[in-house]
């Protein structure tokens, strides 16, 4: 059996305006010059989505927003819905990221129906879980990421294409990282989650890690078993720092 590419996918979260897509255009540019071993995704904010889309035609850099409405359209004021991320040259969603779960309230109820969006509308999913420091402490780690991902996973993704993130809450944007045996423990538990709620599809579904990977510390994660990829934020900020990650894949 052959090892997938891993998937490295870059959250830029509320950062970039126009100048910022020269870093896409440098990325660009290193993607097509090399042979690069990895699925790559930049997710931009959704105002740079179509501009993006636009910079990015023709180079193997998929594009994605980072939340979506459950509705496909209607009266809510400053949402985005799963079609609009389509119509605007989105083919991936990000969903659950604990930053939408702490601060706007998000359950995994909502981040569910959020995915049964992104399945109508032809959106590959992201799902994110992950336990906050707390939990980590009070070792439940595990049980409360089994618990989102059972409830954050609809039936609807069952033969469909979707990826799932493991996430600690307290290792993103904290330049902390979980040693090595403990990601190993948690994306076990989180393949024989998937095997048994998914059958063979689980086996194969990718579990990307994130949560403060920098060029210095990936490739020691990606080596991890059942560590598919990675969700990078700050270090996808920049070309450099991106590369930094991917070049070595
Ligand atoms: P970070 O963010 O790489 O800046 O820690 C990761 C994420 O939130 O996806």
């Amino acid at each position: 059996m052959t090892t997938p590419r891993p998937f490295i996918a870059g959250n830029w979260k509320m950062h970039g305006l126009d100048s910022s897509l020269g870093e896409a255009r440098v990325l660009a540019g290193w993607v097509e010059d090399h042979a690069i071993g990895a699925r790559v995704a930049l997710f931009p904010p959704a105002t740079l989505i179509e501009r993006m889309a636009r910079t990015l035609t023709g180079v193997a850099i998929e594009i994605g927003g980072q939340d979506c409405r459950a509705q496909a359209s209607g009266a809510f004021t400053g949402d985005v819905s799963a079609e609009m991320l389509v119509d605007a040259g989105a083919r991936l969603v990000i969903l659950g990221h604990s930053e939408r779960r702490a601060g706007h309230g998000e359950t995994d109820a909502l981040v569910a129906a959020k995915a049964r969006a992104a399945v109508r509308a032809g959106l590959e999913p992201i799902v994110c879980v992950g336990e906050t420091l707390a939990e980590r402490r009070a070792g439940q780690a595990l049980a409360v990421v089994a618990a989102q991902l059972a409830a954050s996973l609809p039936d609807v993704l069952a033969k469909r294409d979707f990826c799932v993130a493991y996430e600690p809450v307290w290792a993103i944007g904290s330049g902390l990282t979980p040693s090595v045996g403990e990601i190993a423990e948690a994306h076990a538990a989180i393949r024989a989650d998937l095997i048994a709620r998914f059958g063979a599809q689980g086996a194969s579904i990718p579990i990307l890690y994130g949560g403060s990977v920098k060029g210095d510390n990936a490739g020691e994660i990606l080596r991890i078993a059942e560590v598919g990829g990675a969700l990078v934020g700050g270090a996808s900020l920049t070309a450099a720092s991106f590369l930094e990650i991917l070049s070595p894949v």
